[in-house]
């Protein structure tokens, strides 16, 4: 069975389709409802790499669908350390769950898995290459906020070279017809390969190393950590550490609706000071990765999402 590798393997029918299910699922995201919908089933949760939203909300996801977590838990203290291969691995796991959820530090691990796993793998980041699983999520909190994904201006700030959540996103934004902006220092523009294929997908882009200029219409503002764990020359993160700093005090002339999401973890790239704006949606994007995994798990292990979830499921 397929997983979720990259957005290219979802249709955008089947993108607003596991958005609505998300939507009907909120409730059972909350704990105000119980529905086991997937009694019975095992999540396998691979991470290779650090991880504290993916990793738990899946496992809120999986349990809060009554279905039951196995993970690797901490790579020093797994069979990994004595030289096993990632093939040899997947190819155990796969035997022991229903669906793998999966980081990897190496760009393309997550095919990889997929080419020689039975169970859907689903790519919860592998390198800088894709986080599609983070994508659904923001799409979800974009639509939650706009009512719509159609025709937005989306500025995508920060490490646009290395954060894979803007790779996946910028796609899926293109599909939706909005208007991009990459806002980054040179050094951390988004790679060529990636812009070409979204403008021959027909993205309007605008590339600026001026953020702040770039806030005033915008729609939604996706601030992004610069990856320091990517670089390999210490003095090449020094140049740009600390990039941007959002504070309050630089919303004065937003959009009133505009709304500041952020993958998380923040280092110093959005103050505090904005936490209490209008505009701060970070806490409630990563509350929705619960939603938005419960709805993809349901899709990739081919059970439906009942269409009046009050109904179907029992109170506490
Ligand atoms: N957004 C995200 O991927 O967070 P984690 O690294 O904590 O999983």
């Amino acid at each position: 069975m397929s997983g979720l590798i990259t957005m290219d393997d979802l249709t955008n029918e089947e993108i607003i389709a596991i958005l609505d299910d998300a939507e009907r699922l909120l409730p059972v995201a909350k704990g105000e409802l119980y529905l086991p919908l997937l009694q019975g089933r095992i999540l396998g949760n691979l991470f290779f790499e650090p991880s504290t939203r993916t990793r738990m909300s899946f496992e809120t996801a999986m349990k809060r669908l009554g279905g039951d977590v196995v993970n690797l838990g901490d790579v020093k203290t797994s069979s990994v350390v004595k030289g096993e291969t990632l093939f040899d691995t997947i190819q155990m796991v796969d035997g022991y769950t229903d669906i793998i959820a999966m980081r990897h530090p190496r760009q393309g691990a997550a095919q990889y898995a997929q080419d020689s796993a039975r169970v859907p793998i689903l790519n919860g980041g592998d390198g800088a290459g894709h986080h599609p699983t983070q994508t659904m999520l923001d799409l979800f909190t974009i639509r939650q906020a706009h009512g719509r994904l159609d025709g937005l201006k989306v500025v995508l700030a920060g490490d646009l070279r290395y954060g894979r959540t803007v790779h996946s996103l910028s796609h899926a934004l293109t599909r939706f017809d909005c208007e991009l902006v990459f806002a980054s220092p040179d050094l951390l523009r988004m790679p060529r390969d990636i812009v070409s294929d979204l403008e021959a997908h027909g993205a309007k882009i605008t590339e600026t190393e001026d953020l702040y200029s770039m806030m005033k219409d915008a729609d939604v503002i996706y601030m992004t950590r610069i990856q320091k764990e990517r670089f390999s020359d210490e003095d090449e993160y020094a140049k740009v550490a600390g990039a941007y700093k959002l504070h309050a005090n630089d919303l004065n002339d937003v959009k009133a609706n505009m709304i500041i999401m952020h993958p998380l973890p923040r280092v110093d790239e959005i103050h505090p000071s904005v936490d209490a704006t209008r505009h701060a949606r970070y806490f409630e994007q990563a509350f929705n990765g619960v939603v938005a995994r419960m709805a993809l798990l349901c899709k990739l292990l081919g059970v439906s999402v009942p269409k009046n979830v009050e109904k179907e499921g029992s109170a506490f």
